[in-house]
């Protein structure tokens, strides 16, 4: 299958409020809310929720997970990495969907992919275990076919590749990322994996993202959550929801027009 025969759709947009929770722990404060927070991204029209709940707590604290988990209609994404801990409290969670990502002690946010064959045995282990529970299992993964082929090997049924490369590049290296993601996109289609993508999409870089083949869900935080600093939760959720429905074709427009079908 080429690129460009696959199916074009807008894909969902996935929040991330990991953000929302740094804050209110900069104060170990009760304020901001991420629940409440995420609450009001969902009546603006986000498709889902997602956050991190690291082994260090810095940001999204347990009773947090629980209260996404009751007040949520939509989805909820919940990241974790391979500890035995995470995953034990990811079993109960009740999450519709897990993302499997590492975790560095002193990293300021997910500095990587996951390494698929280093950690080939324990995925092929929690893979199952998650799934059994009730999520949709996906890997944090770079860009890299050899890793999307270990991926399809321990049975992860979707794969969340990493755009922070591609984010934080300019110019020509910004186009050279962009190719790595169409060209791992396409080959995670072709052996039967499903594609979300994430990590520092902006309003300014998401358009080839979300215009990606296939691509079914971007998971966006930081960009949104400043945003909505300034213009609010509603505006900025809109604002990139409409950055990622497709411009309607020139005959799709005019089929729109009136009279156009007399
Ligand atoms: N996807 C994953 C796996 C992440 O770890 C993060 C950051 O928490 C994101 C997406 C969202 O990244 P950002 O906050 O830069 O939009």
């Amino acid at each position: 299958m080429g690129v460009s025969d696959r199916p074009m759709s807008s894909p969902r947009l996935h929040i991330n409020v990991d953000h929302v929770a740094t804050l209110r722990q900069a104060r170990r404060e009760e304020f901001p809310d991420p629940v409440q927070w995420a609450l009001a991204a969902e009546k603006a029209g986000a498709h889902g929720i997602t956050c991190h709940l690291r082994k260090d707590r810095r940001h999204i604290q347990d009773k947090d997970v629980r209260l996404l988990r009751t007040e949520l209609k939509s989805i909820l994404n919940l990241e974790l990495s391979l500890n035995g801990e995470m995953v034990e409290l990811g079993l109960v969670s009740g999450a519709d969907a897990f993302c499997l990502v590492p975790e560095l002690r002193k990293e300021l946010t997910t500095e990587g992919g996951l390494d698929c064959k280093h950690e080939q045995q324990r995925l092929a282990d929690v893979i199952p275990a998650l799934t059994e529970a009730g999520g949709i299992v996906s890997l944090f993964v770079d860009p890299d076919c050899h890793q999307l082929d270990v991926a399809r090997t321990v049975g992860a049924p979707f794969v969340e590749l990493h755009t922070g490369s591609y984010a934080n590049q300019t110019g020509a290296a910004r186009e050279r990322e962009l190719q790595r993601l169409l060209t791992a996109a396409a080959h995670a289609q072709d052996i039967g994996l499903k594609v979300n993508a994430g990590h520092g999409l902006d309003y300014e870089n998401v358009g080839p993202m979300a215009g990606m083949p296939g691509v079914q869900e971007l998971n966006i935080g930081f960009a949104i959550v400043a945003r909505a600093l300034l213009v609010g939760v509603e505006q900025a959720v809109q604002e990139m929801l409409r950055l990622l429905t497709p411009a309607p074709t020139t005959s799709a427009v005019a089929e729109a027009l009136p009279g156009a079908r007399s």
